[in-house]
């Protein structure tokens, strides 16, 4: 299991100082999340922000839009050469243009379904994405509770796209209660925010994440 560290859950007066702390063998990926008090009610950060992160660490980006028209946005994360882009099911009606424009620069696609988009409706859109994310609470806040129905969800998305080289990512809810079933229905990366950054070391909570999860 890998572990995406969702800086939404952080005081951002203190990311600087938290990033030297990330041990990236814990914390694999830097899960940012992209919101615009459109798609989603709040606003959280954009690119500023974000190319600090990046600049700030040597861990990789894993960038989520929650934004309405992403096609409007996304260049400005592939110029910050981010790992993932991943883009919402429900904000687009050119995934497929939008695929093809991030895979030509380099970083790797993801498609992001809310919990009430069935996996169903990904299946055109396979052979140009190398993730599907799977959210187990509906988008906008951290520390919300893990949507049970997920599980099944993220069997579906494995089944849907076995044979092909595409991670299943789950975002919501994870924590130590329930990222062994989360691992057993199949998901290989993980986002937590609440779960890394209530209390502890984040990056001693994530080894306990993932030997949970193995
Ligand atoms: C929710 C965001 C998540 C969130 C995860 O809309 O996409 O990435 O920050 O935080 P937790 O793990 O606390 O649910
Ligand atoms: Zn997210």
């Amino acid at each position: 299991m890998k572990i995406s560290a969702s800086i939404l859950a952080t005081q951002i007066t203190q990311l600087s100082e938290k990033l030297k702390s990330f041990d990236p063998a814990a914390i694999d990926f830097m899960h940012i999340d992209v919101m615009d008090g459109n798609y989603v009610p709040q606003i959280s950060f954009g690119e500023a922000i974000t190319k600090e992160v990046s600049t700030q660490t040597s861990i990789p980006l894993d960038v989520h839009l929650m934004v309405s028209k992403p096609e409007d946005h996304f260049t400005k994360y592939l110029d910050l050469k981010s790992h993932f882009v991943t883009f919402h099911q429900e904000t687009t009606n050119f995934g497929v243009r939008l695929s093809e424009e991030i895979r030509k620069s380099g970083s790797k696609v993801g498609i992001s379904l809310n919990p009430m988009t069935p996996v169903s409706t990904v299946k055109h859109l396979l052979p140009y994405i190398d993730m599907i994310l799977i959210m187990t609470v509906d988008p906008g806040f951290y520390g919300q509770k893990f949507i049970q129905g997920g599980l099944d969800k993220i069997k579906e998305a494995k089944d849907i796209s076995s044979g092909r080289d595409i991670w299943i990512e789950v975002d919501g809810g994870v924590n130590e209660t329930n990222i062994a079933d989360i691992a057993r229905a199949g998901a290989d990366l993980c986002v937590v925010g609440a779960g890394l950054f209530k209390s502890g070391d984040p990056s001693e909570n994530a080894r306990k994440l993932k030997s949970l999860a193995s």
